[in-house]
């Protein structure tokens, strides 16, 4: 389940940093790549020369290099990470967390991670058992993040309770389930459709659109990792993915996504329609290019493309669900809900280019997604990884 994840390990200042070489071997014993976040008084505990040799990375402790004024990015970190754990977490570094006060390089990693949190507290009983550090936990609780109880037994003080900090082996078994829950996917095999299509007017023109096809590998590549086996049909665009599990088909014009959806459709539990496809293409192409000296202004005759999702909506089957998206501009609600009866879809996401933020080339995207049975759930602004997560909790 660690094979290829991608773990930040932070370390903060107490005794059981001593127990985090361990859990850094066993991390990449059990094929992460993991990433040292310590914190100054941490350093007084065990030094970045082991965590560094053991992790095969220079371990990152302050916001830049000394000598050199290397900029350590932690927004850079936060993004790379599939997952966080901070073990252990001392009563001052939870504080922090739970209050946003960002003055070490760990503290403003955990605050910039995207990834899920997992916080292994340690510290001695009474520090534990004080009100505010059960109320900074619940805090943290609330925010999402993941807290690894710690065990009872002899702390450093000699004292017996609770406030030892989890051993590494079960840290890595709860990290191993937490990922293997996240394979709720496993199995499925999914079409996805994304980018734009180009109809194509002669060698050097064709009609085309602003689709970048980012919501569309943000979600092959949100529901691969959950495990699905993933057919992405994707127009021209010029991002890339590199999740496994995800088997890449190029296309270029309505026609040819047309056939290749209609080809993986009937072995797929599910289809996403994220392209954003030419309704129209011109009735002729031109093999050589229109001269505007000799050729004047041309009339190009169009012909509808098929609907795609409307086609896949007509053949589909008990046991498999179909997921359209509408773009709009104007009555926004009516459309979407239109689109969703005419092609026989599941659930459609609308997003609106009247919302900042939104819709083609962004990051970010504003979603609502209406289901058949009268369902409407909205949602803020996010990022589209963000998004296409909330499309797939939604969906299943
Ligand atoms: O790629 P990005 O830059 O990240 O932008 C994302 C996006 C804005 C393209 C995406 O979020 C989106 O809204 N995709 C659908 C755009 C669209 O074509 O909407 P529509 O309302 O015209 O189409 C409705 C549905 O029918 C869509 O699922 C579409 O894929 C499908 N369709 C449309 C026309 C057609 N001929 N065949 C189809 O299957």
């Amino acid at each position: 389940m660690l094979k290829g994840k991608h773990i930040i390990l932070g370390i903060s200042g107490g005794i059981a940093a001593y127990k985090s070489v361990s859990l850094l071997r066993l991390l990449v014993k059990a094929g992460a790549e993991v990433q040292v976040v310590i914190t100054p008084s941490g350093k007084e505990f065990i030094t970045p020369v082991t965590l560094s040799a053991l992790s095969g990375k220079p371990v990152v402790s302050e916001f830049f290099t000394a000598n050199s004024g290397e900029w350590h990015s932690h927004v850079d970190l936060g993004l790379w990470a599939d997952a966080m754990v901070i073990a252990p977490a001392t009563a001052s570094s939870i504080a922090k967390m739970a209050n946003g006060v960002a003055d070490n390089m760990l503290i403003t990693t955990y605050l910039s991670a995207k990834a899920p949190v997992f916080i292994a507290p340690a510290m001695d009983l009474d520090m534990m058992a004080h009100p505010s550090t059960k109320r900074n936990i619940e805090l943290l609780k609330s925010y999402g993040n993941h807290i690894i109880e710690p065990a009872e037994g002899e702390l450093a003080s000699h004292l017996i309770g609770k406030g030892r900090m989890e051993e590494p082996e079960e840290i890595v078994k709860y990290l191993s389930r937490f990922f293997a829950s996240q394979q709720d996917l496993k199995g499925q095999n999914v079409l996805i459709t994304a980018g734009p299509t180009y109809e194509k007017i002669d060698p050097v023109r064709f009609i085309g659109n602003y689709s970048s096809g980012k919501m569309g590998y943000a979600i092959a590549e949100e529901v691969a990792r959950r495990g699905a086996n993933v057919t992405l049909v994707s127009g021209p665009v010029s991002i890339t993915t590199k999740v496994p599990n995800i088997n890449v088909i190029k296309v270029e014009s309505a026609r040819e996504m047309h056939e290749q959806c209609l080809k993986a459709f009937p072995n797929c539990n599910l289809g996403i329609m994220c392209a954003a496809i030419a309704d129209y293409a011109p009735a002729e192409y031109v093999d050589a290019k229109i001269k505007r000296e000799k050729d004047g202004i041309p009339v190009i005759k169009l012909i509808k493309n098929p609907d795609i999702a409307a086609s896949l909506g007509q053949i589909k089957k008990d046991g498999q669900k179909l997921i359209g998206f509408a773009l709009e501009t104007n009555n926004e609600e009516s459309n979407a809900v239109d689109k969703l009866k005419r092609k026989n879809l599941d659930y459609i996401i609308l997003n609106s280019l009247q919302d900042d933020g939104a819709g083609f080339g962004t990051d970010t995207n504003k979603i609502t997604i209406y289901g058949k049975n009268g369902e409407k759930i909205p949602f803020g602004l996010k990022t589209k990884s963000a998004v296409a997560k909330d499309i797939i909790d939604t969906i299943i």
